[in-house]
């Protein structure tokens, strides 16, 4: 059985132009609830940590000092089926392959700079938005 719960961040780049707005209400738009949110600025050690499965591998130094460059919004959202539908709802990694109108066709820049995140399981969701907030804040 798949899970009702996923959780995103709009990226600093996203937030620093000016999306946040544009992106939340695509977000409930598409019929996802905001069920916690919040704009935070993550140190490097704390981007480090959240993304600690991409340890090692090339690209980890410049997301992690990217994540870290200014503030982000973090939320969870519910909606039936919530990671795989929200993973085809922003569109693909890389925005240039992100198909038309989706967050990241839209409000990307770059495989790096793509507007936002989006949790890849369940098991991830859970562990994010964990990361992010306490019980009573998603309740
Ligand atoms: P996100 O969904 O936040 O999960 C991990 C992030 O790493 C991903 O979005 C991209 O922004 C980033 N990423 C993945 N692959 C690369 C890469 N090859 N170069 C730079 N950034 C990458």
């Amino acid at each position: 059985m798949t899970g009702n719960i996923t959780f995103t961040m709009i990226k600093p780049s996203a937030f620093e132009a000016g999306y946040t707005g544009n992106i939340l209400a695509l977000i409930e738009q598409g019929g996802y609830k905001i069920k916690a949110m919040k704009k935070i600025c993550l140190s490097k050690a704390e981007a480090g940590l959240f993304y600690e499965m991409h340890f090692g591998k090339p690209f980890y130094e410049e997301l992690t000092s990217f994540m870290s460059s200014g503030p982000i919004v973090a939320a969870v959202l519910e909606k039936e089926n919530a990671v795989e539908a929200f993973r085809k709802f922003i569109g693909a990694t890389d925005p240039s392959k992100a198909e038309k109108g989706t967050i990241r066709n839209l409000y990307g820049k770059n495989l790096g700079e793509n507007a936002v995140h989006g949790s890849d399981s369940d098991e991830s969701a859970e562990r994010e938005a964990t990361f992010f907030f306490s019980l009573i804040e998603r309740s």
